[in-house]
């Protein structure tokens, strides 16, 4: 793995005032509050968190894809330029993104292979003949027959709709690749041969990846590094087998506990309280209403978040107090 940052994201803000409803006209949903990380060539960073934390608008914040409230992006050391900024267009073949459903993101009346090629007609990348060549290419390494390049996308399975899909996004072949929820519309049984699919690709390409997912399961198996967000902030951020084995932050161990099979033997933490509102965040660190360790200062004092190690981050106050080593 290259230790050169391909993507720079420093203190991401992003909210959203609502326009509709009797009860929430009016309201601010803080989405992002504050993410900064770092990605390397080549590497790839799984995103975690439950429903609502703020995933998604992070990745389409990190394209550029939206504006942002505050904070700011760096592609290759360049500060992102304005989705309306011509250049903004010319950096769309070096990255790209993936969503949760393969049906919405391709055209129901184009054959699969045209839509492949489509980034290639739009950026008059080689020759038509080199374009045909290259969709060929592109469908053997996702996995699809040469023949499938005539379907319409209802005449594949949703697997194969998915690899049509990352055959498309690596078209332009870019250097960033930033997938939500890549599998999460996938039967169980296809998961895992995609997930691998997306692993193989991006070594074999050295992309760089974020990789959202709700499932920690997924994302450690295809992630150099994972990033757990709760209310808008990353709150822990690690190798997989340092978040996984031995989380430091209480709510990463309710995530964590949650999931069976880890290789931890561990009591289940059950969190009380209500689910977390992004618009009403709590004060101090904002799982403390949660959290089954929390003090008082926890209320009033938001944690920054630090290095805890080397390799690992984390945003909890009570990080060096013994009884929040370990859960179980
Ligand atoms: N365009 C929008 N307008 C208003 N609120 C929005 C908008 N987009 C996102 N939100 C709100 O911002 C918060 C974060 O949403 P986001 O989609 O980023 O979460 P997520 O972690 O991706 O959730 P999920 O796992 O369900 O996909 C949510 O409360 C959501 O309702
Ligand atoms: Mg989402």
């Amino acid at each position: 793995m290259n230790q050169t940052p391909i993507l720079q994201a420093d203190g991401l803000v992003r909210s959203y005032t609502l326009n509709r409803g009797v009860f929430s006209k009016g309201q601010t949903v803080n989405a992002v509050n504050g993410v900064s990380l770092t990605l390397n060539r080549g590497e790839t960073l799984g995103l975690v968190g439950e429903s609502g934390c703020g995933k998604s608008t992070t990745g389409r914040l990190l394209l550029g894809l939206e504006p942002l409230d505050r904070g700011s992006v760096r592609f290759a050391s360049e500060l992102m330029p304005d989705i309306k900024d011509p250049k903004w267009k010319t950096l769309r073949t070096r990255m790209q993104m993936v969503f949760q459903d393969p049906l919405s993101a391709l055209d129901r009346r184009w054959p699969i292979g045209a839509q492949i090629g489509e980034p290639l007609d739009i950026h008059r990348i080689g020759t038509k003949a080199e374009r045909l060549e290259r969709v060929q290419a592109l469908l053997a390494d996702v996995g699809l027959r040469p023949d499938q390049a005539n379907c319409h996308p209802h005449e594949l399975s949703g697997g194969q709709r998915q690899r049509a899909v990352l055959a498309r996004a690596l078209a332009s072949d870019p250097e960033l690749l930033v997938c939500d929820e890549p599998v999460s519309a996938l039967d169980v049984s296809i998961q895992a041969q995609v997930v691998n699919l997306f692993a193989e690709l991006q070594q074999k390409r050295q992309l760089a990846m974020v990789f959202i997912s709700h499932d920690l399961r997924v994302v450690r198996r295809i992630s150099h590094r994972i990033a757990v967000m709760y209310l808008g902030e990353i709150v822990e951020e690690g190798l997989p087998d340092e978040v996984l084995h031995s989380p430091l932050h209480p709510y990463t161990q309710a995530l964590v506990s949650a999931v069976p099979h880890t290789g931890r033997k561990q009591k289940r933490v059950v969190l009380q309280g209500d689910p977390p509102n992004p618009a009403s965040r709590p004060s101090g660190c904002t799982f403390h209403p949660r959290c089954p360790v929390a003090r008082p200062m926890c209320a009033e004092i938001v944690p920054a978040l630090r290095a805890a190690s080397a390799s690992r981050k984390v945003s909890c106050h009570l990080i060096d107090a013994p009884e929040q080593k370990e859960v179980a």
